[in-house]
């Protein structure tokens, strides 16, 4: 199974037009209609009209046709009802409410970052020069989707959809909580975690570099500071520097740089995190109802 990236996601939210200014803000190019590209990714995530915010589709990309036919089979073969197209596979996952699309797209060929030269104790190698992180001054553009944080009523039924049909990897877990999982180099592309309720926690995307990252928040928190969730800060499971901003429906979307990458399973292995060293290796606490947000008691009453 050459799954290989996440190539898109379908967002619903009560108010598409109050929610497009967010993610124009957050530097994703509105390309009409609330459908929004990212610079190495194109057009990944699109807005739709929900009565409460949920993560409607979560699309899945693979090389070629073969790799359908497997991810057909290898459904239908674990008991899930995949709907199968010549161009795509679908199949919901009823934990999360998630819709899983699978379809031939192209790998990502993203132009490598500069790494600035920094300097530290006894290791100057930047001289004579003013850190670059300090100097820019443009938009700060995500570069690609790279991962989603969904709650699931029924965290075996999602894993056994995402691990053992979809062949995702385990990269690390969270007792009690959840594994992070990759279909791609990157340590996570999705994570489900165990909610009374299925709910979207966070979409993430990928800049450049910390200083992207402390950028990107700080362009959001200039037009509204309570826009702000949680951050700055750098996650133990999977190394990356954070930071978490609202949507006005709810939904958390974090910058991200600087994110493990495993090429070789065998040299990776997945660890168990607990307590406190599972939420961040730094960085101020998490706000009260970061984890299991306030309006999802309100969507329990609703039943959806
Ligand atoms: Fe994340």
């Amino acid at each position: 199974m050459a799954l290989h990236r996440l190539t898109d996601i379908v967002l619903g939210v009560p108010d598409v037009d109050a929610t497009i200014p967010f993610y124009e803000d957050f530097g994703l190019e509105h390309v009409g209609a609330g459908r929004f590209a990212t610079v190495d990714g194109g057009e990944q995530l699109s807005l739709v009209a929900r009565d409460r915010r949920a993560l409607v589709e979560l699309g899945v990309g693979c090389d070629d046709a073969d790799d359908l036919a497997r991810a057909a089979h290898d459904l239908e073969h674990a008991g899930f009802a995949p709907i199968v197209d010549a161009d795509r596979v679908t199949v919901t996952d009823e934990g999360s409410g998630v819709r899983v699309r699978i379809e031939v797209a192209p790998r990502y060929a993203q132009g490598s970052a500069v790494v600035p030269a920094s300097n530290g104790p006894g290791s100057e190698l930047r001289v004579n020069e003013r850190a670059p992180g300090g100097q820019r001054d443009g938009t700060v553009r995500p570069r690609k989707l790279g991962h989603v944080v969904v709650g699931t009523t029924d965290v075996e039924g999602s894993e056994r959809l995402f691990v053992d049909a979809l062949g995702f990897k385990v990269s690390d877990s969270v007792r009690k909580v959840g594994k992070f999982l990759r279909c791609s180099t990157d340590h996570h592309n999705m994570m489900v975690s165990g909610a009374p309720v299925k709910f979207l926690h966070h979409t993430s995307w990928q800049v450049e570099d910390v200083d992207e990252v402390g950028r990107g928040a700080s362009q959001m928190l200039a037009k509204d500071p309570a826009r702000h969730a949680w951050g700055l800060g750098r996650h133990n499971v999977g190394s990356n520097f954070f930071w978490y901003l609202r949507d006005p429906a709810g939904n958390y979307a974090e910058y991200y740089s600087d994110l493990d990458v495993i090429t070789e399973e065998l040299r990776w292995e997945p660890r168990e995190w607990s307590g406190r060293t599972s939420v961040a290796a730094w960085g101020p606490p998490p706000p009260n109802g970061f984890f299991l947000p306030d309006d999802l008691a309100e969507k329990m009453m609703a039943g959806s």
